[in-house]
């Protein structure tokens, strides 16, 4: 399928490892000219070369934490006037016992993942409306409509970021210009990883619950039967960035295997 994207311009901001990574592929592989960020600079520098040399696209990697003021500033000046911006954030670590959450950590929660990617799209969305064409993706969470008592620093801030893009995307649809949400659940990535041993640090378990593949497939009921890889989400993000999802407005897609329970 032709995406109809070659030639625009993207922000993948979190884009060198994990489902930004992949979906940065993919949008590569479609002829897109990149622009990916990140915090730690040597795997960002990896990222970008490989996926220059393997697509044969330009990739401008930018060292920036996007839930900072600063690092939101230098995205903002590599990239004045992406055509598509895909946004994911690494949450603060997995939390232990509910009644030891603090407001400090409600706090490093809600400018991580509710705040960094609200005034990324806040500065990004009047240059899209006046270019009357724009796609913007989040990559949160299933945990924001799936409550996890032991990921309360995540799913809660996304659940209200999925209340913002509601609202705003029915706002800005009339200038073509789309928001829609990716909901992901259990994905073998880098950043599951670090999140198992924290859950296993959290909750004082085992050795062997550190095995992210293992201790996705025990711990939780994925009717696909397996812990998906990035590349298994990436494809609905790039449909999400192309002109071919014009009537998609404000979605929050899912992607789990089947593991969350719901009609919608
Ligand atoms: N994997 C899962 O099972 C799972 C389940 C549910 C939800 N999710 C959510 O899905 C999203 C992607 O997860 P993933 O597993 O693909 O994560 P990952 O492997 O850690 O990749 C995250 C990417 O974003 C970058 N990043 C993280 N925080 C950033 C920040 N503040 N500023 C700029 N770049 C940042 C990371 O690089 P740096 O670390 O160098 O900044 C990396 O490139 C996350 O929001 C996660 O909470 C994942």
């Amino acid at each position: 399928m032709d995406l109809q994207i070659s030639g625009k311009k993207a922000l993948m901001a979190g884009g060198s490892a994990g489902m930004g990574r992949a979906t940065a592929e993919r949008l590569a592989e479609a002829g897109v000219e990149l622009f990916i960020s990140a915090r730690r600079e040597e795997r960002l520098m990896t990222a970008a070369r490989a996926i220059s040399e393997k697509y044969q696209i330009n990739v401008t990697p930018v060292v920036a934490d996007s839930s900072t003021e600063s690092g939101r500033k230098a995205l903002f000046s590599a990239c004045p006037d992406p055509d598509i911006l895909a946004i994911t954030i690494k949450p603060p670590p997995v939390n232990g016992d509910f009644l030891e959450v603090t407001p400090e950590m409600w706090r490093e929660s809600v400018e991580t993942a509710l705040i960094g990617p609200i005034e990324i799209m806040r500065y990004y969305i009047p240059i899209m409306k006046e270019k009357r064409w724009g796609r913007i993706v989040n990559i949160a969470t299933f945990s924001a409509k799936n409550p996890m008592i032991w990921r309360l620093m995540s799913g809660p801030a996304r659940s209200a970021l999925v209340n913002y893009t509601a609202s705003v995307s029915r706002e800005i649809a009339q200038f073509g210009v789309n928001i829609n949400n990716i909901l992901p659940g259990m994905f073998q990535t880098e950043g599951a990883q670090e999140n198992v041993e924290s859950y296993a640090r959290a909750f004082d378990l085992p050795m062997e619950h550190k095995a992210i593949a293992s201790h996705f497939e025990k711990n939780n009921k994925i009717p696909a039967g397996f812990a998906a890889s990035a590349d298994d989400m990436a494809p609905m993000a790039a449909l999400l960035c192309s002109p071919l999802s014009r009537f998609i407005v404000g979605q929050n897609i899912v992607i789990d295997g089947g593991q969350h329970q719901s009609l919608f």
